[in-house]
């Protein structure tokens, strides 16, 4: 059974991701009514604050991040006097007890959250152990990064799991808060049109692009130590490739779904050298305005890449030989995640000699900025050609936007932190799927580091190196831009 809290518990309570983020999606369950009244919230960092300066601390942020139809003097007020601060130094254990004394009474279950550096995570949580802030009615949820590979991911995993068992963890992923992932589900498990076509049979590739504009926002040092592979790759976009990929789950329920993705994350086939595409970003322009080179931005030569591309393959019954071609970078072109999925030709065309050539269905799932599902079908264009007919291709399209245009659009933090509170793990990542998202990355980086390739230089405002065009183009695929 779901585990509730009324205590939720936040370290790293100052930093960037708690104020953009954490504060105003707190503040958004309190004012949609989606939290007991009986919450309470501790918010606790190195600074030097009393509840007060915290409260002062926490509207700021809110009058910063929250958009102006949101801003209720009313609801901020209420929803301050849930929240409290504890200063505390979690690299040492000397200042857990305090905290616990300021927490008090816990009988009603404690979900803490750690948006730290992965460094504090093992110290904190043997603060937390010994200050008897880790019983059997607490919870602990943890920001990425998890490691920087599978054995540094399983020193974290190990520490956590000497104190927490896996049923009390929540390893946050925040692609699978967002509504559009959550609706990948939605769009092959509620429908019957999607699934009989889910295969190799009916689908050649697959596509997944998270394209960005932006460059390295002020995280120069963790982006250099990281890289597109390890930033992006080894868990947004592998969460997206296991959830278009996995059979279907016996219920909507957290085992099995999981159970689902790791099948698909055990199953990827280690690419060949000649299947990857890194890039690094040169000069160039974004949006119109020139932005300066990798080079510049991070300020000293590096062969780290923003950019990096991959033909991908799930190794099982359901997928033999369908590639799925990955791409994401910092500095691209535009802001997009979607997913293309490239149906094969028709088994038989007859319109042959009379209307040319037909082009294959094509479903194009768009996650941000906008959401929308789009199917291109062959139609009939209106007229009498006398030859025969003329076929085109024409968008069927869903814009989920638009459907649901009277309802607001959450931030993926408001789903994870609510189901943190309630217990609900169905959107957090499990152990085994974080190892299974390492293996898989470390055996490229070990390709890499033989190979000592360095990244290819593209134009900040592309679409990334050439190379990346040539990896599809080689089997006569194009990119959808
Ligand atoms: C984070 C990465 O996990 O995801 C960032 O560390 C990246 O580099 C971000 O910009 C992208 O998230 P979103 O929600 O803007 O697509």
């Amino acid at each position: 059974a779901a585990l509730r809290s009324s205590t939720l518990l936040l370290f790293g309570a100052t930093g960037d991701l708690s104020r953009r983020m954490l504060l105003p999606s707190l503040y958004a369950l309190h004012a949609d009514n989606l939290v007991g009244d009986d919450l309470v919230i501790y918010g606790t960092a190195r600074s030097e604050m009393d509840d007060t300066e915290f409260r002062q601390f926490t509207k700021d942020a809110l009058c910063e991040f929250l958009p102006e139809d949101r801003k209720n003097e009313g609801l901020i007020d209420s929803f301050l006097e849930r929240i409290f601060y504890q200063t505390l130094d979690a690299s040492t254990i000397d200042g857990f007890d305090d905290l616990a004394k300021k927490i008090g009474d816990i009988s009603g279950g404690l979900s803490i959250f750690l948006s730290t550096a992965p460094f504090l995570f093992e110290p904190t949580i043997n603060g937390l152990k010994s200050a008897g802030l880790a019983g059997d009615n607490v919870k602990i949820g943890l920001e990425k990064p998890l490691g920087t590979d599978f054995e540094s991911s399983m020193v974290i995993n190990d520490a956590v799991a000497a104190v927490f068992p896996e049923c009390r963890t929540f390893r946050i992923d925040h692609y699978l808060g967002k509504e559009t992932v959550q609706n990948l589900m939605a769009l092959r498990f509620a429908n019957m049109m999607f699934e009989p076509l889910w295969n190799s049979h009916a689908i050649e590739h697959v596509q997944i692009t998270v394209s960005e504009t932006v460059g390295l926002e002020g995280r120069a040092g963790f982006y250099d130590d990281t890289g597109a592979l390890r930033d992006m790759v080894q868990n947004h976009m592998l969460q997206l490739l296991a959830l278009i990929a996995m059979e279907p789950p016996a219920s909507f329920d957290s085992t099995a779904i999981r159970d689902e993705k790791v099948k698909v994350l055990r199953s990827l086939r280690v690419p060949n050298d000649n299947d990857v595409v890194t890039g690094q970003y040169g000069d160039g322009a974004v949006d119109g305005q020139p932005v300066k080179s990798y080079v510049d931005d991070f300020g000293g030569l590096s062969r780290t890449e923003t950019f990096v591309a991959i033909k991908a393959f799930v190794d099982n019954w359901r997928w033999q030989g369908v590639p799925f071609y990955l791409r994401t970078g910092k500095r691209l072109s535009e802001r997009r995640s979607e997913i293309v999925i490239q149906f094969k030709p028709v088994a038989h065309n007859i319109f042959k000699d009379k209307a040319g050539s037909l082009a294959s269905n094509r479903l194009i799932i768009r996650l941000q900025p906008e959401e929308y599902v789009r199917l291109l079908v062959m139609a009939k264009e209106p007229g009498l050609d006398r030859e025969g007919i003329t076929l085109r291709e024409v968008p069927l399209d869903l814009s989920l936007t638009k459907a649901f245009s009277h309802m607001r659009r959450r931030i993926a933090y408001e789903r994870l932190l609510l189901d943190l509170i309630e217990g609900d793990q169905t959107l957090f990542v499990r152990r085994d799927e974080v190892e299974g998202q390492w293996r898989w990355i470390d055996a490229i980086r070990a390709i890499w580091q033989r190979d000592k390739n360095m990244p290819k230089n593209y134009g900040a405002g592309s679409w990334g190196p050439s190379a990346a065009i040539a990896l599809t183009e080689r089997d006569g695929v194009s990119w959808n831009d």
